[in-house]
């Protein structure tokens, strides 16, 4: 792969400059600065969030027995979940991350989350969930080894599983030659990020037509989105159901 697409490598190195701030990257997270309580709390907030989604819209019951996080970082969203659901896999392509994950579901005596390295394969995820989630990981994958992957998770959800996936699907510029000085500026600074050989946060947008279709085929048939606008990068949640007796067939 050419260095430039080889994300895994640049988070790596992300995870072993400064974790929390490659997280959620505002300076408050920086090493120095962090209030790791503060941090995790923005973790209890988005699962509660998508809990109280999922009941709203798909499954006024819902209570998953095992849920995976795909890019969990330093487990922001594994001790929420943990908290919830008896069975919790997270996975990452860094292993500095789930290293700093590990620490702290320990600290919070919460040692019964399985911590695995993923490829694209997913080859260390063993069995298959009630809840797969991601968010704020797809956008820094290349847009069709990112779809491969989603191909993957679908595939390792049960019948009635619920899927909560975020995706960027475009970018909103301010107008004239404002916006073109912005775009330029963020070109600028990715190719002055790659010469350097310093590593790249991507911003890769997805098609939601192509996402609603691999969900489709994957036999999804309600689908609730949410969508947001994380200064002028818009986002997409697609929190959806596979239950095989919602098939309907002409
Ligand atoms: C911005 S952080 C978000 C972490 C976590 N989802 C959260 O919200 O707290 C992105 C994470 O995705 C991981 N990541 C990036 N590419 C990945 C891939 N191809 N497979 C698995 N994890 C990946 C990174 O290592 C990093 O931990």
């Amino acid at each position: 792969m050419l260095p430039l697409l080889n994300t895994d490598r640049h988070w790596e190195r992300f995870a072993q400059a400064d974790p929390y701030w490659a997280v959620l990257t505002n300076e408050r997270f920086r090493s120095e600065n962090l209030d790791r309580q503060e941090f995790f709390e923005t973790g209890e907030r988005h699962i509660d969030y998508v809990f109280n989604l999922v009941r709203q819209h798909l499954d006024p019951d819902f209570a998953p027995r095992s849920a995976l996080d795909f890019g969990c970082g330093v487990g922001r969203l594994l001790l929420p979940l943990a908290r919830r659901v008896p069975v919790v896999t997270g996975v990452d392509v860094s292993e500095t991350m789930l290293r700093e994950a590990r620490c702290r579901l320990d600290e919070a005596s919460l040692q019964h989350i399985d911590l695995v390295v993923g490829d694209d394969e997913l080859s260390e995820v063993q069995g298959t969930y009630d809840l797969i989630h991601s968010v704020m990981v797809f956008q820094h994958v290349p847009v069709r080894r990112g779809e491969v992957i989603v191909r993957r998770l679908l595939s390792r959800m049960n019948d009635g599983a619920v899927g909560a996936l975020q995706f960027v699907y475009s970018r909103q510029w301010r107008p004239g030659l404002h916006g073109r000085w912005q775009r330029l500026r963020e070109r600028l600074y990715h190719l002055r990020v790659a010469l350097l050989g310093q590593p790249q946060m991507q911003m890769n947008e997805y098609s939601l037509g192509r996402l609603v279709a691999i969900l489709q085929q994957a036999g999804a048939r309600r689908l609730h989105v949410e969508l947001n606008n994380h200064g002028g990068i818009l986002g997409a949640m697609l929190v959806f159901q596979l239950r095989a007796s919602d098939q309907y067939v002409i």
